[in-house]
């Protein structure tokens, strides 16, 4: 703009110069309709471009209607297809070309009004599960959301005819649609525990079915909520994680431990060798599920193990002869001996510590037994004592060493201490003879005055 109007502002100077002849009147006019030529080209290639586009009747006449009309034009303007040149036509096809509104929107030519909930699968899959197709936008986009949302309870129950389940629009929205790790996306880690609760935590909506909707809140009471929402851990799992994202299904008994197993690989690999392996296949109960279970998944504790009454072993093992009851018994005393001996070690080194000895390579040397509790906690889901023993054992020898270390500053800082007492006596001793030989001499010079 800044640029055009001074071209302007020069032609219609142009006249009045020519009326009024100057020195360099010729070349004026000259310039001008060069000038003039210029504009005439812009304006024709700037027309000849806008008349190449593809006309949009569908959005040039909706973007005049008013409410649910108007709606999709303005959402559209944040939508990821959109972003990609995609618009209503490709969706809803019909003519975009017509501004007739029947001939824009014939039927004939495959137009789509507002697809029924049976048919938003196929709708979408027209694109999505055309490989060729998503090629050319986006080669690494996955085109397997139609099949896998097939054998879903959502994709099953919905060929049933039961409009209530989830279909695409009810995960991703219809318009506006954005890309999954857009944090305004419903589907955003953050923000998918939200969307299936729209559903799943409404007791009013679930009404009917024959399970609870209890999941969501027990799922925000959890040990992976508090790491999603409060730490902002994009590694701990929402809904999607545990249950795919098109696939949604309960895992199921056999395949709850490659659910967990896909994050918690080493209790999951030690649990497969376990006792409880087999024994847990054939009473077919979930494996993690079982102590921990799957939505409110608390921090686990030592108290957890053991016999008494927090513990969760004592479900299935109660009596006392019974090799679960006692090895239960076992693990907890080990890891009680192992804490105990830690913080013994922990309190001498800070004593010796505050008394001004050097103790920062036994204090550095804890950090093993501390290691090595964190590993017995892992290593109890092999439910054998021998392995938990195996790193206890050494846990306990560097405890104990540091604890002897420890003991040994302290004896040493007494030893220095008496030391200290002892020539601290001996100056005060050596201070007090000077002062009374000073007075001795001090007096006989007065008396040797007089
Ligand atoms: C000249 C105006 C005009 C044009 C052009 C036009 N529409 Fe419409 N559209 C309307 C009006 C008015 C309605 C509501 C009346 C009706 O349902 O027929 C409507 C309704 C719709 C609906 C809702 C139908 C339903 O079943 O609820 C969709 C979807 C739609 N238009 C998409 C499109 C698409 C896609 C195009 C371009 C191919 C298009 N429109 C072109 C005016 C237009
Ligand atoms: C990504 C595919 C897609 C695109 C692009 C798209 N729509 Fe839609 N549209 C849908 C679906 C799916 C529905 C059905 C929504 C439902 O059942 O709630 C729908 C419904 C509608 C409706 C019915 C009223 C409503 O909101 O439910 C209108 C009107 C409409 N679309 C117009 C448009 C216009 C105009 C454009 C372009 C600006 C457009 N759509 C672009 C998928 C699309
Ligand atoms: C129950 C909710 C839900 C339903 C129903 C659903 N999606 Fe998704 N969709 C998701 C989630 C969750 C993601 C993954 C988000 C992530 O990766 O963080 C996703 C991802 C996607 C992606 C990105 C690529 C990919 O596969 O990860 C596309 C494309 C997609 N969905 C399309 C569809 C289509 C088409 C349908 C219907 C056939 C559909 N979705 C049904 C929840 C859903
Ligand atoms: C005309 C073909 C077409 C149709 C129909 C279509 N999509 Fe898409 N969709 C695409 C393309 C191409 C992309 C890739 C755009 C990009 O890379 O941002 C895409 C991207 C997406 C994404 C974002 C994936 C990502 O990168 O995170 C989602 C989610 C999605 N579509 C869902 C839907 C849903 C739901 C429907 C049905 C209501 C639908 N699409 C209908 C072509 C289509
Ligand atoms: C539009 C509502 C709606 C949304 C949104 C929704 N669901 Fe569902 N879902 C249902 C309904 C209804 C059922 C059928 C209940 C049944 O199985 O009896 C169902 C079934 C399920 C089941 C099978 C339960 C069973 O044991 O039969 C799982 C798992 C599930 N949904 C997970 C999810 C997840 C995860 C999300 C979010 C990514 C989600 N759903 C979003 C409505 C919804
Ligand atoms: C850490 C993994 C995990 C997360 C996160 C998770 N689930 Fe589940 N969910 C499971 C497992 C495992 C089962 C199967 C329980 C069984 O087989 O007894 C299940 C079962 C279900 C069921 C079937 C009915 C029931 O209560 O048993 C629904 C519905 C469901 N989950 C929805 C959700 C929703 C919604 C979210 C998010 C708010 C969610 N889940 C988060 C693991 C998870
Ligand atoms: C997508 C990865 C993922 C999946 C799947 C998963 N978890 Fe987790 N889990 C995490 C993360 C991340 C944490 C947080 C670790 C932390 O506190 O630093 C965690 C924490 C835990 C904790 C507490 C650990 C502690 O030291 O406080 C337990 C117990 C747990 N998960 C059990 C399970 C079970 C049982 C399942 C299957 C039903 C499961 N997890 C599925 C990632 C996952
Ligand atoms: C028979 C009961 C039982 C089963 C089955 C079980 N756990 Fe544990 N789990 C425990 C106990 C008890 C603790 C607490 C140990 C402690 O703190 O002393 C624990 C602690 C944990 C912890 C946190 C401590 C750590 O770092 O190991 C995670 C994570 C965990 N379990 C995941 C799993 C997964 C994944 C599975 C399934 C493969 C599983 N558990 C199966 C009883 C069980
Ligand atoms: C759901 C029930 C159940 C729970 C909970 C359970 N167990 Fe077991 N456990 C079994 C069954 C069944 C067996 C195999 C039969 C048997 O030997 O008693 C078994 C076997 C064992 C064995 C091997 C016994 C042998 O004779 O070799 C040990 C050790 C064991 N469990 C320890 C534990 C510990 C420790 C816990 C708590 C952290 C625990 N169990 C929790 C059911 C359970």
């Amino acid at each position: 703009m800044n640029q055009e109007t001074p071209i302007y502002m020069n032609c219609a100077e142009a006249p009045g110069a020519l009326k009024k002849p100057r020195r360099h009147g010729q070349a004026r006019a000259l310039k001008c309709a060069v000038l003039l030529s210029l504009v005439l080209m812009i304006a024709f290639f700037s027309f000849g471009r806008a008349s190449a586009q593809k006309k949009d009747s569908c959005v040039e006449c909706h973007s005049q209607m008013e409410a649910e009309l108007l709606k999709p034009v303005e959402l559209m303007k944040n939508d990821t297809h959109n972003s990609r040149g995609l618009s209503c036509v490709d969706c809803h096809r019909g003519d975009a070309s017509q501004d007739d509104p029947m001939a824009a929107m014939d039927p004939k030519k495959g137009f789509i009004g507002k697809p029924d909930p049976e048919n938003i699968p196929a709708f979408c899959g027209s694109c999505h599960s055309n490989a060729d197709q998503m090629k050319k936008f986006a080669p690494a986009l996955r085109v397997d959301q139609e099949r896998e949302y097939g054998t879903s309870v959502h994709g099953k129950r919905l060929q049933a005819g039961d409009r209530k389940v989830a279909t695409c629009i009810s995960c991703h929205g219809n318009h506006g649609i954005r890309a999954v790790n857009d944090s305004l996306s419903p589907v955003y880690s953050l923000n998918v525990a939200e969307t299936c609760s729209r559903c799943h935590a409404s007791a009013d909506y679930m009404k009917g079915y024959a399970i609870a909707s209890d999941q969501y809140d027990k799922y925000k009471s959890s040990v992976h909520a508090k790491a999603l929402y409060e730490r902002q851990d994009l590694s701990a799992p929402t809904c999607n994680d545990c249950h795919g994202n098109h696939g949604a299904a309960p895992p199921g008994v056999a395949s709850v431990a490659n659910v967990c197993g896909q994050c918690h690989a080493r209790q999951s690999t030690l649990f497969a060798s376990s006792p409880h392996k087999t024994a847990f296949d054939a009473m077919q109960i979930g494996e993690c599920l079982e102590c921990h279970s799957n939505h409110d998944i608390l921090p686990p504790s030592d108290e957890m193990l053991g016999t008494a009454e927090k513990s969760v072993c004592t479900s299935c093992h109660t009596e006392k002869e019974d090799n679960g009851f006692v090895t239960a018994g076992e693990m907890r005393a080990r890891i009680g001996e192992l804490i105990t001996a830690i913080n013994a070690t922990n309190d001498i080194l800070n004593q010796a510590e505050r008394s001004g000895m050097e103790v920062s390579r036994p204090k550095f040397e804890l950090n093993e037994a501390r290691d090595a509790l964190t590993h017995a906690r892992v290593l109890i889901h092999s439910f054998s004592l021998d392995e938990v023993d195996r790193v206890i054992k050494p846990g306990l020898e560097i405890a104990r060493k540091g604890h002897r270390a420890g003991e040994d500053s302290l004896s040493e800082w007494s030893y220095r201490r008496k030391g200290l007492a002892a020539s601290l006596f001996f100056i005060l001793f050596l201070a007090a003879l000077v002062y009374l030989k000073l007075r001795q001499i001090e007096s006989s010079q007065r008396k040797g005055g007089e």
